[in-house]
This record gives C-alpha cells, sequence and structure tokens, in this order.
C-alpha cells in the first residue's frame, strides 16, 4: 500500500515537471509561462482539481515506447474564474512541443463533454507543435474528435482559445471553431502552412511573425480577436471576457451590482459635429451611455469602421455594434459586415441583449467590394441581425442613408426600440447626392449650375437630412436629446428583459456565407 501511495506521490511529482526542467528554463526564456503557471494565474487560487494526470501516449513507434511523460503533452481540468465553474486545458509545450497525440485528444474531448453535458465554458490555453508526428493519423483523428466537439458546442457553452505559442496546420481549426481566439505578440502565430511551404508554393518569403503572427490576424485576417502583450495580459482578457458571458446558452450573464448615479450624460450632446461631413470618434458616444470602464472591445484593429465589444450598462451585459464615422466614414463593407455579423451571432446565442449605433453612409462603393462579395457579406449582417431574438435597440446617432439604414437594427428587421438623436439624417442618401440625381437636368441647364445645386441641396437636407419623418411614421420610437441616451437605454433594457422570441422551428437557417 504505501508503495503505490509513494509511487503516485513520483508520478505525480513527475507529471508536473512536464518535459523536465530544462525544458520549462527554454520556456521561459522564450518569456513563456508553461502550462501549470498559465492555469494557475487563470484560476481562483487552489480551485483547479486536475483531470487525466497520470495519463501516458500509447505509441510504440519511432523509440517512443522510451519516451513517456505522465500527462502526455496537456494539462486538463476544471476549476472557477471569479467563483464562475470553468473547464480548462493547457497545452505543455514541454511535453513534445506539446504536439497532439491520440490521447493527448482524448483528455481535451473528456473536459468537452463535460462542459457540455453541466453546462460552463471551455477555455483552451494553445501551444504546440502540431500533430504527433510519430503517431500520423491517431493524431488526425484526435484533431478531429475536438473540431466535432468544438462545432457541436458553439451556441451552446462559450469556447474561449488562448495561442500562447505555436498554432500551425490542423491545430489552427479547433480555435477557429471557437468563439473568441486571443493571441499573444511576439510568442504566439498560427497558419495552415508555414513559411517554409509558403516559399516551396507560392516563392513568398515571409517570416512566421509576418505570416501568422498577433499583428497580422489581429489587423489583416481578422482571425484573433484580441491580443496582450504578454501571457499574463492575455490571461487576464481571458478573464475579463468571461465576466460578460453567461455559463451556457440556457443563462443570461451575470449583473453586477449597480447604483443609478449620473444617468443624464451632457457629454453626449456635444460629440456629433454641425457639418455632416465631419468625422468624430464612436468610442466617444459609446463612453458617454455605457457604466465606466465597462467597454471590451473585440476585433479593436480590424475593419475599423465599425466597432463591436461588451459593455455593462445599469451593470447589465450588453453587445454593442457601432459604426465609426472616424474610418471610411462608417460605412459597411465586406470585412466590418463580417466582423459585426459574427458578433451578433455570438450576442444572440449567449442572450446577450444588443445595443446599435447608427451612423451609416451605405455601402462602399466599387469593383474591390463587388467581387470580393459585398453583396453576401453585407447580407450577413442583416440576416444576422434579423434572426437575433434577443432584446434589440437601435439609437441612430446622425445618418441612416440607403439600404444600411434597413441593416442596422432598423425596425423592419425586428428591432424592440429605436431612438434616434436630433442629429439623425435618415434618407435614401445625402443631400448632395440625391439633388444631383433628382435634379440634374434643372441644375445643368441653370445659369449657375453651382448655385442650383446648393439651394436644391438646402431643400432636400432641410426635408429629409432629420429624424422627423421616420419619427412619423413610427420607424424611429422616440427622438430624444443625446444626454438621455443613458437612462433610457437602461430603461429600455429592463423593460425588455422579459422578452421571449424564438424564430419559426427550422433545423437551422441558411445563412449567406
Ligand atoms: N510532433 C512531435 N514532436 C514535436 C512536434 C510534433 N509535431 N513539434 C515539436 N516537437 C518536439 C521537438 O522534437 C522538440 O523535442 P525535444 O524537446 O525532445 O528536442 C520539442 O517538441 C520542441 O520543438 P523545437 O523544434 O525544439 O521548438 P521550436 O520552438 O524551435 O519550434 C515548432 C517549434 C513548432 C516551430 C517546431 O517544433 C516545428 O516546426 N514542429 C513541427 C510542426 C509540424 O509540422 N507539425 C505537424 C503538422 S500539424
Amino acid at each position: 500500500m504505501s508503495s503505490n501511495i509513494d509511487k503516485l506521490n513520483e508520478s505525480i511529482a513527475q507529471a508536473k515537471l512536464g518535459g523536465g526542467q530544462k525544458r520549462i528554463e527554454k520556456q521561459h526564456q522564450k518569456k513563456k509561462l508553461t502550462a501549470r503557471e498559465r492555469i494557475e494565474y487563470l484560476l481562483d487560487e487552489g480551485s483547479f482539481e486536475e483531470m487525466g494526470i497520470l495519463v501516458t501516449h500509447r505509441t510504440t513507434d519511432f523509440g517512443m515506447d522510451k519516451e513517456v511523460y505522465y500527462g502526455d503533452g496537456v494539462v486538463t481540468g476544471y476549476g472557477t474564474i471569479h467563483g464562475r465553474l470553468v473547464y480548462v486545458y493547457a497545452q505543455d509545450f514541454t511535453v513534445f512541443g506539446g504536439a497532439l497525440s491520440e490521447t493527448h485528444a482524448e483528455k481535451i474531448c473528456k473536459i468537452m463533454d463535460l462542459a457540455m453535458n453541466v453546462g460552463a465554458p471551455v477555455i483552451g490555453l494553445n501551444d504546440s507543435g502540431g500533430a504527433r508526428i510519430q503517431e500520423g493519423v491517431r493524431s488526425l483523428g484526435g484533431y478531429a474528435d475536438i473540431f466535432y466537439r468544438n462545432v457541436k458546442a458553439s451556441g451552446v457553452i462559450p469556447q474561449l482559445s488562448a495561442i500562447m505559442g505555436p498554432c500551425a496546420g490542423g491545430a489552427v481549426y479547433s480555435p477557429a471553431i471557437t468563439d473568441f481566439t486571443l493571441m499573444v505578440e511576439g510568442t504566439s502565430y498560427m497558419f495552415v502552412t508555414g513559411p517554409n511551404v509558403v516559399k516551396t508554393v507560392t516563392n513568398e518569403e515571409v517570416t512566421s511573425e509576418e505570416l501568422g503572427g498577433a499583428s497580422a490576424h489581429a489587423v489583416k485576417s481578422g482571425v484573433a480577436h484580441k491580443t496582450s502583450a504578454n501571457d499574463v495580459e492575455c490571461l487576464e482578457d481571458v478573464k475579463s471576457l468571461l465576466s460578460y458571458l453567461p455559463q451556457s446558452h440556457k443563462e443570461k450573464p451575470k449583473d453586477l451590482p449597480y447604483h443609478i448615479g449620473d444617468e443624464f450624460r451632457d457629454v453626449l450632446e456635444k460629440i456629433v459635429p454641425d457639418s455632416p461631413n465631419k468625422p468624430y470618434d464612436m468610442h466617444e458616444v459609446i463612453k458617454g451611455i455605457i457604466d465606466e470602464e465597462s467597454f471590451y472591445e473585440i476585433h479593436k484593429e480590424y475593419a475599423e469602421n465599425i466597432i463591436v465589444g461588451f459593455a455593462r450598462l445599469g451593470g447589465r451585459s450588453v453587445g454593442i455594434v457601432a459604426n465609426q464615422p472616424m474610418f471610411l466614414a462608417g460605412v459597411l463593407d465586406v470585412n466590418s459586415s463580417r466582423k459585426a455579423a459574427r458578433f451578433t451571432r455570438f450576442c444572440d446565442s449567449f442572450n446577450i441583449p444588443l445595443l446599435v449605433l447608427v451612423d451609416v453612409p451605405g455601402f462602399l462603393p466599387g469593383t474591390d467590394q463587388e467581387w470580393n462579395g459585398i453583396i453576401v457579406h453585407g447580407a450577413k449582417l442583416l440576416y444576422a441581425l434579423s434572426e437575433a431574438t434577443v432584446p434589440k435597440v437601435t439609437v441612430i446617432t446622425r445618418k441612416a442613408y440607403g439600404g444600411a439604414y434597413d441593416v442596422m437594427n432598423s425596425k423592419h428587421i425586428g428591432a424592440d426600440f429605436n431612438y434616434a438623436w436630433p442629429t439623425a439624417e435618415i434618407a435614401v442618401m445625402g443631400a448632395k447626392g440625391a439633388s444631383e440625381i433628382i435634379f440634374r437636368k434643372e441644375i445643368s441647364e441653370a445659369k449657375d449650375p453651382a448655385k442650383k445645386l446648393a439651394e436644391k441641396e438646402a431643400a432636400y437636407a432641410e426635408k429629409f437630412a432629420n429624424p422627423f419623418r421616420a419619427a412619423a411614421r413610427g420607424f424611429i420610437d422616440e427622438v430624444i436629446p443625446p444626454r438621455e441616451t443613458r437612462r433610457k437605454l437602461i430603461k429600455a433594457f429592463r423593460m425588455l428583459e422579459k422578452k421571449d422570441v424564438s424564430m419559426p422551428p427550422k433545423k437551422h437557417g441558411n445563412i449567406p456565407l
């Protein structure tokens, strides 16, 4: 008996050393924490319960029977973050470079199954050289077992992926299916094929960092939702993100205690400039509306003409989708439509109400946009907002032009409450463009065409560059002074708290992909 206890203690001590002290030091030299250190930092102190610490691989080829490590390159289990249950796995780069074997995959699948059965988030800390090369197809099967579970869990429990080292080849598809991918700058990268293969196939010279580093995916591809300077910041980001989310699709996010305070915010009165062509920062509007310091931005550096992120309004979690006049005048284009559609669907899956802030001059014109399928991508946002059944509230701060008016959570596609500021312009297009089309003949025949255009423009603007026609039709429920926006929104979302709407029964919709 005592020899078994000794054996157990010895095995656990060995497991905790992963691939050994030398490899741990190498990990630290790369400014990376080890898998166990990451879990310790992520979870509430002392809350981690490990599963499968004694699991070992079953491979005998290539001398692998002599190279056996307890845990097989991944630490798995459950614990709490701010008192809430989460399941976690952390790949251990010190063991075969965190490469995924059949048994390594089985450990991950086991906690994913538990998370699904219980209804709690799964957090994956990825740091792996990919498929365990010595295992061949068994390793590939292991990946597919994880992907399949990722898909089944999608919309059931939140799934978060932190990329804290290499993530290449097939390994990228699990994070891609999960809800959010966070990357660490300088030490993580993701790509389907690495620089060597790229060089062979396309003759391009590119480094790992350029090809798939945190910045490439945060700015260019949009694969990364958030990046951070180091492991600790990344884990902090995971914790904060989680605080806006519920445990599963059956729950609502947890409210924070909230005291009614300064509900009227005068700062909002001064943000929209007098000239419709002058930009302003929609972040200022968001800041003026939400609870202080509560904005958690997603995809901050990607498709900056739209802003998406979580915030708290009166202590409650909301998802915000907002046009950003500072970039491309806030137009909808391929990337901004995809970004906003994906975020909208996440919020709807997990009962997070949506606030849509509108200042949109329309869709971005051009061959690039048309040939890249703006029709289909724009339709994604239209589809996502239309099918969302969570409470949906809109505030039009300035422009709501053309088809983009419809798309941006208009009354017609099921928004529950639509506000407009007195500065709102709800029209088919801007006054200048409209006048040039409908008064073309009159203007060209005038003695002074520029003067005529200015006259016509002013007349059109007088008629349509306001929210009152839309309000008269009931397309806007209320025109409100900006300073009252926060108070109105808190009340509207409370009023909508018990909203209970569902889409017609179906297998699933066919969102234009
Ligand atoms: N399968 C098995 N072992 C692997 C592995 C894999 N896919 N990837 C890395 N390892 C092992 C290495 O053999 C090394 O073992 P050692 O500590 O006993 O020497 C250890 O993990 C660390 O790898 P190393 O190459 O020294 O680390 P690095 O930081 O210099 O490079 C990678 C990391 C991921 C770029 C590099 O290991 C690599 O290219 N791996 C293969 C990637 C791949 O092609 N995967 C399969 C397709 S998905």
